[in-house]
């Protein structure tokens, strides 16, 4: 039998902060929604920029990288961890839920749960890095959720440099989208997953390149509700009264990428901490 943390330390669990973690800076795109609808939590966010992208890598490796990460978000203190990346939820969080004995949430979960109820037509196109379309983690939830929605996925592995150098909104960009949208687009689908956390800041073009018939999903509002319901369920929720901040720290220091995130999000990210990967043996 589990007895809930905060019946046995209520004051020093609801202090604690929340652990996010991604790959790098994209997850801001969660943290900035969990500040909105959370605002009297503490977030500690780690960005794993020493070894960002982990989207093309294999999915031994980023399990043992999210696993790394996750130690360092407890070593935090942090009371439940958030895994704000689509490749590592998609790839890692079994692995995580099956050691970690705090709370984990994932993207992908909420991203589904967003789709199928966003789709008329029943039929959603699915973007994301290749690890995450290879591993199948979308069609997976959403046919569980409901089995005659039907799911087009294309990797888009362009995506994430052209994001991280801040051409948003850029013809290059415009044109790399639409090699990759164009066939999902015409075989009709009426709702886009952006299965990736650095999608979120395509949203413009994205959304002027399919056209409003077609709904934009993203997971970071239903991740940050599916957090806030968990927080309550645990009894481990933030005192109301408390101001929540956002901290921030990254595994290697050089991410340029920061104040692309920062500026587009319109979050104060504020001092950035610096953390060494505290590795596990492979
Ligand atoms: N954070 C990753 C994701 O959401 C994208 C960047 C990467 O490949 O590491 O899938």
């Amino acid at each position: 039998m589990s007895i809930p943390l905060a019946e046995v330390f209520p004051s020093v669990v609801n202090r604690r902060p929340i652990g996010v973690f991604d790959s790098g800076i994209g997850g801001l795109t969660v943290a900035a929604a969990l500040r909105e609808m959370l605002p009297a939590e503490d977030i500690f966010y780690i960005g794993d920029t020493a070894r960002v992208p982990y989207g093309g890598k294999s999915a031994s490796t980023i399990e043992r990288y999210s696993l790394e990460i996750s130690g360092m978000l407890l070593a935090e203190g942090a009371k439940m961890i958030v895994v704000a990346c689509n490749t590592a939820s998609a790839l890692a969080l079994p692995r995580l839920e099956e050691l970690l004995r705090v709370p984990v949430i994932g993207v992908i979960q909420p991203g589904a749960e967003a789709a199928v109820a966003a789709t008329r037509n029943g039929h959603v196109g699915v973007i994301a890095t290749r690890a995450t379309i290879q591993s199948k983690a979308y069609e997976r939830v959403i046919q569980l959720l409901s089995p005659e929605v039907r799911v087009s996925a294309q990797a888009c592995p362009l995506l994430v440099p052209l994001i991280e150098e801040g051409w948003l909104e850029d013809p290059v960009t415009e044109l790399v989208i639409g090699r990759y949208l164009d066939a999902m687009v015409a075989e009709g689908i009426d709702t886009l997953v952006l299965g990736c956390t650095h999608y979120p800041l395509l949203r413009k073009v994205l959304g002027d390149y399919v056209g409003h018939e077609i709904a934009l999903v993203d997971s970071a509002r239903n991740c940050a509700l599916k957090v806030d319901s968990v927080l309550k369920a645990e009894g481990i929720s933030a005192s109301d009264t408390h101001v929540g901040s956002l901290r921030i720290a990254l595994t290697d220091p050089s991410s340029a990428f920061l104040r692309v995130a920062e500026e587009a999000l319109g979050i104060h990210v504020g001092e950035v901490q610096l953390r060494a990967v505290q590795m596990i043996n492979p």
